[in-house]
């Protein structure tokens, strides 16, 4: 049985203060959930964060990797760093780190690789342009995404791996994928993991949906059978609308 899974993106969103008010806010409210719950606060935050989430059932993950295991990169942290401070999973590939600072799918395969050679758990993100969907190349761009940042791994790996599909035209714009369009692509990322891998694979890799996902969206989004969780980006910075969320389950 593959694990539904609800994680908050916070993006470049609370300093320090903020970030232990919400946490401290998230701790209060959450009991229990059907869904594992991980929050990816910003690199300022994660060491607190872990911290006073350790022996909690809410999980801490960071927002990007480099690929390299240490040395000249400015401004960059490796997976060894987060791996110290007690973060085991880390967001790759998200469309914001694409656009804006030109990750490739081959930048992203060498970070996949450093993140599972370090033991890490990842969530891997990947969804079309608005363009690519008016064009009818939705499936194909999809499919290349992963395939070339992900197809050269072998079967075991994938034990370490969530997918996260994320439209890029529904992020952060109030329109989300209808229910039935996510879980078409959903049903589509899973035949094509079954064609590369087997049914098996396909069966136990957990899928997220992205964008514009809300307290009020996410139960009829959730009920779809191969949408196994949501990341979450600006309804995550409210402990009410987060935790509602994940409760849709
Ligand atoms: P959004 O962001 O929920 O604000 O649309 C989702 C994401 O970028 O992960």
């Amino acid at each position: 049985m593959r694990k539904k899974i609800v994680a908050g993106n916070w993006k470049m969103n609370m300093d320090y203060a903020d970030s232990e008010i919400l946490i401290s806010k998230l701790l209060s409210i959450y009991k229990e959930s059907a869904a594992d719950v991980i929050i990816a606060p910003p690199f300022t935050n994660l060491l607190a964060a872990a911290n006073t989430l350790k022996g909690s059932a809410i999980e801490v993950a960071a927002q990007n990797m480099h690929f390299a295991e240490n040395g000249a990169y400015t401004g960059e942290v490796s997976a060894s760093m987060l791996k110290s401070i007690g973060v085991q999973t880390v967001i790759l590939g998200h469309s914001e780190r694409r656009a804006y600072f030109n990750e490739t799918d081959e930048m992203l395969s060498k970070k996949v690789d450093t993140a599972l050679a370090n033991g890490m758990h990842l969530i891997f993100c990947f969804g079309e342009e608005l363009n690519d969907r008016k064009a009818g190349n939705e499936n194909l761009v999809v499919e290349n995404q992963i395939k070339n940042a992900l197809f050269h791994l072998p079967e075991a790996a994938w034990d370490q791996i969530v997918l996260a599909y994320e439209p890029v035209w529904a992020i952060g714009t109030g329109e989300t994928a209808s229910p039935n369009q996510a879980q078409d692509m959903h049903a589509f990322i899973r035949k094509t993991l079954a064609d590369n891998y087997s049914w098996s694979l396909a069966d136990s890799v957990s899928i997220l949906y992205g964008g514009s996902v809300k307290s009020t969206n996410a139960k009829e989004i959730f009920s779809k059978a191969d949408v196994d969780g949501g990341l979450i980006g600006g309804a995550s910075l409210d402990a009410e609308h987060f935790i509602a969320i994940v409760n849709a389950f």
